[in-house]
């Protein structure tokens, strides 16, 4: 990935694609310094396929079978399918833009340190069972029923997180985060459009600084990844001096703003 070279993105999406759109929008308009280079989709009739389409980015439509889902050899052939219809497009990065599938290793090591989520509620630094709020802690909300779920337990706050892809679902670091107010007589769609909106604007962001890190890890590591490597956000080159127990770089570069109220 050279200074000259756009970095090349790849996104994952099972939905209406608002936050593809969100990154599609970034690149054209500069802020982005990259392009999505390929869209893939487990989903027929997605709306991210036809933003993609819109857009003129190619893009895969690879269904899992519901019958395949919880069978595991199915998955992990799926996984590897999956692997390599990514790994054409030569990514620096793999964004998951409401990607509604688990992924096993099968995947995940195919990409290592390059893969990156977005999550709708507040995640904590590094996969811890509360998160930090303006008020007050609060349980992490993991899964795909996250905003549901701020309803279900009244908790005063939520948000959204851009966050490293481990094996843990929703556990790895997060690289940008932002609240969003629950608000009285909020129902599911009218607190999920909130916090879209709070995605859309810090994705673009998060994205940025995960290509830098994975710029300055590959300038660090030419054959690129391993395990070990920390996985926090991005920022300058330097080495790390201190002694706080992240290797290879900068501490993952946190934001909690409390926005969209
Ligand atoms: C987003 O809220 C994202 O956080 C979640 O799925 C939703 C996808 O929305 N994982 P879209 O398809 O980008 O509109």
């Amino acid at each position: 990935m050279g200074e000259t070279t756009l970095s090349r993105i790849v996104v994952l999406a099972s939905g209406s694609g608002t936050n593809l759109q969100a990154l599609i929008d970034a690149t054209q308009a500069g802020t982005l310094a990259g392009q999505v280079v390929g869209v893939v989709s487990n989903q027929p009739g997605a709306g991210a396929l036809r933003r993609a389409a819109a857009a003129g980015i190619p893009a895969v439509l690879l269904p899992l079978p519901l019958a395949d889902r919880h069978d595991t050899a199915a998955r992990l052939a799926y996984d590897r399918r999956l692997a390599d219809a990514v790994a054409v497009f030569e990514p620096d990065l793999v964004v998951l833009a409401g990607w509604m599938l688990v992924l096993s290793p099968a995947f995940l090591d195919r990409f290592p340190s390059r893969i990156v989520n977005v999550h709708p509620a507040l995640l904590p630094e590094a996969g811890e069972a509360t998160v930090p709020t303006s008020e007050g802690p609060q349980p992490t909300l993991r899964g795909a029923r996250a905003v549901r779920d701020a309803l279900r337990l009244r908790l005063p706050v939520t948000g959204a997180t851009v966050h490293w892809v481990t094996p843990r679902v929703d556990a790895g670091p997060a690289i940008l985060r932002e609240e969003v107010a629950i608000l009285p007589g909020d129902d599911e769609a009218s607190l999920h459009a909130r916090i879209k909106a709070v995605e859309h604007r810090i994705l673009p962001r998060a994205v940025m600084l995960a290509l830098e890190r994975v710029r300055c890890e590959s300038e660090r590591t030419p054959a690129l990844l391993d395990r070990s490597v920390d996985r926090g956000a991005g920022g300058s080159c330097r080495s790390k001096k201190g002694g706080d127990g992240v290797a290879g770089g900068d501490r993952p570069r946190l934001e909690v703003r409390s926005g969209a109220r």
